[in-house]
């Protein structure tokens, strides 16, 4: 497939997830059209993707509620799909303020998908989230486990909108669609030009082992020793955020092959492996030489006690999968700390 100067439309694409899929898009030979308000990512951003790509991609500066900016957008770029990232994702925060994440999260995709009929784009990948599998009773979850009722408003707009676009589709709308649900990304490009920039205090327990490292945090608390796992605490399929980036290029890539006919379906993209707290902070501290403070607490309510994914099916249909390791996601993310503290 000849990806040569299609142009894809990266919401949030100055965030995490976002600023490492614009890398990946770069060097499978897309061009990115970046959105973002800069709501949870920073400029600084920009200038990363720059350096490393030696690209300066087009860039707008507007919210994806905003329909005729983004209707803007739509008439200025030729554009050949879409990666929606853009959303709130702090779980604790959508319990405190449930009509903010409901109204951002959804309304921005209905917007998006509004456009994309209008001006005859079809291809859609839509960030998703294991969140929608809550805990499962069995292990690894795979697409067709079942959904359970989401722990929290954010969970809840990723399990509506993957609904909407779904219902989109089923009632004729001309969308190609994927969601792709994420387990949990870590690390950062190996370059230490982009990283997780978590504002304020982390919520994520990698870049909180981080900056406890580099000693910007006293000691990590870890959050329940008592789960019944065989260390006592939570496990996670924890992804690097390069082979969750190289997952939306293939899901393009794939869109592509199914001209001529509108569909969704659905992905999980993770390791397939599941670690726990512990295990995460004994191959940080193995790959970073750094110690890690922290100390046993009361369990983190609204915790599932442990998810990781069953993957095969994006390795058989999109022929993507995992291939870094959880040591080099720890190296990653040390050394983009370093560069942190440089800056900072
Ligand atoms: C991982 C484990 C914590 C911090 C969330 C969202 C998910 C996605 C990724 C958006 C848990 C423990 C954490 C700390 C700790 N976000 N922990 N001390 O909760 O699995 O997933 O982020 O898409 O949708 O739900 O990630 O990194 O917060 O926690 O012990 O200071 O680390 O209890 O067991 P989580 P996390």
């Amino acid at each position: 497939m000849d990806s040569r100067s299609y142009k894809i439309l990266v919401t949030g694409g100055a965030g995490f997830i976002g600023s490492h899929t614009v890398v990946a898009l770069h060097e499978a030979g897309f061009v990115p059209v970046i959105v973002d308000n800069f709501s949870n990512s920073q400029p600084s951003v920009l200038e990363g993707l720059e350096k490393i790509t030696g690209h300066a991609f087009p860039f707008y500066q507007i919210d994806c509620n905003d329909r005729d900016a983004m209707a803007e957008v739509f008439a200025k770029e030729k554009l050949h799909g879409v990666i929606h990232f853009a959303a709130y994702k702090a779980v604790g925060e959508s319990v405190r303020e449930p009509l903010k994440y409901y109204h951002n999260n959804l309304n921005s995709l209905i917007v998006l998908l509004e456009l994309m009929a209008e001006r005859g784009v079809q291809n859609l990948v839509f960030s998703s989230s294991c969140t929608v599998y809550g805990q499962a009773e069995k292990l690894p979850v795979t697409e067709e486990t079942p959904i359970l009722p989401a722990e929290s408003p954010y969970g809840n707009t990723k399990q509506i909108s993957e609904e909407i676009i779904r219902d989109s589709v089923k009632a004729g709308m001309p969308i190609r669609g994927i969601a792709l649900r994420y387990f949990n990304p870590i690390g950062a490009h190996p370059s230490g030009l982009i990283g997780e920039l978590p504002l304020g205090v982390p919520n994520n327990l990698v870049p909180f082992i981080a900056q406890t490292a580099a000693g910007i945090r006293p000691e990590l608390s870890v959050f329940g020793g008592d789960y019944e796992t065989p260390d006592g605490t939570c496990i996670r399929d924890y992804i690097h955020v390069m082979d969750l980036a190289e997952a939306h290029v293939k899901s393009l890539q794939w869109l592509d092959q199914q001209s001529g006919k509108s569909l969704y379906d659905v992905f999980n993209v993770g390791t397939g492996r599941g670690n726990s707290v512990l295990e995460v902070i004994k191959t940080f501290e193995e790959q970073s030489g750094m110690p890690v403070n922290y100390k046993i607490v009361d369990r983190r309510p609204g915790d599932v006690i442990q998810i990781y994914g069953g993957v095969s099916k994006a390795r058989r249909t999109l022929g993507w999968e995992a291939r870094r390791g959880l040591a080099e996601s720890m190296r990653d993310a040390w050394h983009w700390q370093q560069q942190l503290g440089k800056e900072a």
